[in-house]
This record gives C-alpha cells, structure tokens and sequence, in this order.
C-alpha cells in the first residue's frame, strides 16, 4: 500500500483583544514586574472578554485555518480540540466547535493533556490520515485558562493566558510533513497541576468553591523540576527517531511556559537560543494554544518555509510531554 505523509495545508491563531500587563497585576497581586520578568520572562498576556469562551477563539483561530488551506468546514473529517478549559464539561468544546464551522460531515471531541495537547492531538490527527481513515482533520489548542485562575494567587495567576491555535491537517508531498513523534506521561505527577473540583472524585459545591478548589493549583518548583528534565529530552526523543541532529533542525518551537525552561531545553539539546522559538514574553502561557500560536507567529515572521525541518516540543498536565519533527511542506 502506498505510504501516506500527513502535514499541514493550514494554520490560524488568534489573541483576544484584552492585554494584562505585569504593571496590572501588580495592582491585583503582591507581585512585581521585575519578580516576574526575571522568574519566567514573560512581560504580558492577553485575556479573553467576559462574553468570549474557548470555542469563540477556537472559532477564529479555525476560521483562519480553513480559508488558509482553502477548505470549508464541510470538508472537515474530524474536528480535536485540545483544551483544559472547555466551554463545559460537554458538550464537547470540539462539538461546539463543529457546529459553529458548519463541519457537518465531522467527528468530533476534546482532548485532554494540558499544555501538550496540541502535539498529542497533532500526532492522533496524523494516525487518522496516514491510515487513510480521514482525509483533513482541523486540530485545535485554545484556552481560557483566565476563567479557572485565582487571581489572588501570585504563584499561578502572572503565568497564564487565553488564546487560540488551529491547524487543518492533511496529506501532503511524500517525505515531507509528521517524520516522527515522542509522547509520554507520568500520572504520578498529576497532582502538581489541576483542576481539583468539579468532577467526580469532588463535585462542585459550595465547600469546594469557598476552598477555591475550582481553581489551577500547581506547585510550581516540581512543574519546573519535570519541565526541565523532560523538554529537552522528548525534543531529543523525536529528533533522533527522525534520523535528525540538532544541525539539520532549523527551528525549535517549544511549549512557551517560562524561558528558563526552554532555555534548559535549548541547551540539552546543544541548539543556539537564535533557532528557539520564543514569544512568552507576549502571551505567557497559553497553555494547549501556546505551540500552534507560536507556529503562526513562526511561519508570519518567514522561520517556517517548504522544506524547514521544524521540533514542536511540549510539557504540561497530566503530567504528560509530547514531541513531533516536522518538514514543513507549505
Ligand atoms: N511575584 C513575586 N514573588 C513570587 C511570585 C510572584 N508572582 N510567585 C512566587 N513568588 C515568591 C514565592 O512565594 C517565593 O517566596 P519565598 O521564597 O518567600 O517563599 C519566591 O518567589 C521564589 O519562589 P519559587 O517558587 O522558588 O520561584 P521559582 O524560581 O521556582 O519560580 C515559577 C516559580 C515561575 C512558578 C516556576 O517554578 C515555574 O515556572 N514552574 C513551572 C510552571 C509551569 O510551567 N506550569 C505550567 C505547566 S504546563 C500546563 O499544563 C498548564
């Protein structure tokens, strides 16, 4: 059987309108920007407007996408979304989404595994085109993380933001596209980072609301310790099932968490901060959106051309790690 390379025909991101500034939050919080910029690199990040959930950013980011690899929704096989703030519990934020582009003829569902979720959704989309099961897939990272933050806590609230990313995944040119993957998680590590009310091992109830437990918790030394440890190493991972050295790659595009972390990465894998991906400082973590943002930004400023061998590398919940090397073949 001829062998199919899945890749992708499209791309769209989108930023709500709403920035915070560090110089904000240090009217909401006992933080500063020095603390902040000097601790994670990240300057400011956008925050999504009180009538804007997930879907509506995914709707943009998608919108964008479809008209870039020149579909419509009806041409859309199956719709993923990986998120960690749905618009609910279900429907889907994937099936809310479905409708919203009119992808009639499309599956759809959430996908859950935190900031790695766009390449573990990414690597589910390639599995359904180069089995032949699908023909375009739209993958989608979007968050609001800003709606499940406690912005009295300084040691989760200056990290995050909201935002979208969305890919149209398809078949593309043999040899060019997904060349190989990396994922991994380790449960143990969950309960460094979540959600810890409202599901079913503790409903939401008036007890769990006034103990603020609807809202991100994270220790975040351990989150640091794993992130260091496992970013550089999945990046590896991936590179080297791909036949790869760090001189053929010519871009790393690294989840944007904090840039002592991709800067850790970058120096593992031996790679000069000038072929690192880096946009933190605008955004801060954007969570399951912050590498598909990053790849638009990447492709806009002309880093992503046909034949530019390209490590998407990620961390997060779960906890969970995820890479991919990639020819881009646009
Ligand atoms: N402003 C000022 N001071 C602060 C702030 C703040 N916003 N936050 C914490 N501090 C204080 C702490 O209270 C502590 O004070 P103390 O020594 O008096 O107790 C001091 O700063 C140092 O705190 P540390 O936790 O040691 O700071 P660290 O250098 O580890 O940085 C950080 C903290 C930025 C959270 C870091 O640990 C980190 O980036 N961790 C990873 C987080 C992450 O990437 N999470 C997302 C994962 S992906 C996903 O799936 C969502």
């Amino acid at each position: 059987m001829e062998k199919i390379f899945a890749g992708i025909l499209g791309m769209g991101h989108y930023l709500p309108e709403k920035v915070l500034t560090n110089y904000d939050l240090e009217k909401m919080v006992d933080t500063n920007n020095d603390w902040i910029v000097e601790r994670t690199g990240i300057k400011s990040r956008h925050i999504a407007a009180p009538e804007q959930a997930t879907s509506d950013l995914a709707f943009i980011a998608s919108e964008i996408a479809l008209k870039d690899a020149g579909i419509n929704g009806e041409d859309i096989d199956c719709v993923i979304v990986a998120t960690e703030s749905p618009d609910t519990k279900f429907p889907s934020t994937a099936c809310l989404l479905q409708d919203k582009i009119g992808a009639k003829n499309a599956a759809a569902f959430d996908l859950s595994a935190g900031c790695s979720g766009f390449v573990y959704a990414l690597a589910v989309a390639n599995s359904m085109i180069v089995s032949g099961l699908y023909k375009h897939i739209l993958v989608v990272g979007a968050e609001t993380l800003s709606r499940i933050m406690n912005w009295q806590d300084r040691n989760t609230c200056v990290l995050f933001g909201d935002g979208a990313g969305a890919a149209v995944v398809g078949q593309v040119e043999d040899g060019y596209g997904v060349l190989s993957i990396d994922m991994g998680a380790d449960g143990s590590g969950g309960p460094f980072l979540s959600q810890p009310a409202g599901g079913s091992r503790k409903p939401a109830s008036h007890e769990t609301v006034d103990a603020g437990e609807h809202f991100i918790h994270m220790d975040g030394s351990e989150v640091f310790k794993f992130a260091v440890k496992i970013m550089g190493r999945t990046a590896e991972k991936a590179m080297k099932k791909a036949g790869l050295t760090t001189e053929d790659v010519d871009l790393l595009i690294p989840h944007q968490a904090n840039i002592r972390i991709i800067n850790s990465a970058a120096k593992r894998l031996g790679m000069s901060m000038d072929k690192v991906f880096v946009n933190v400082d605008k955004y801060g973590n954007t969570s399951a959106a912050s590498i598909p943002i990053a790849m638009c930004e990447a492709r806009e400023q002309g880093l992503l051309k046909k034949g530019k061998t390209v490590i998407l590398a990620g961390f997060g919940a779960g906890l969970t790690w995820a890479s991919i090397a990639l020819k881009w073949s646009k």
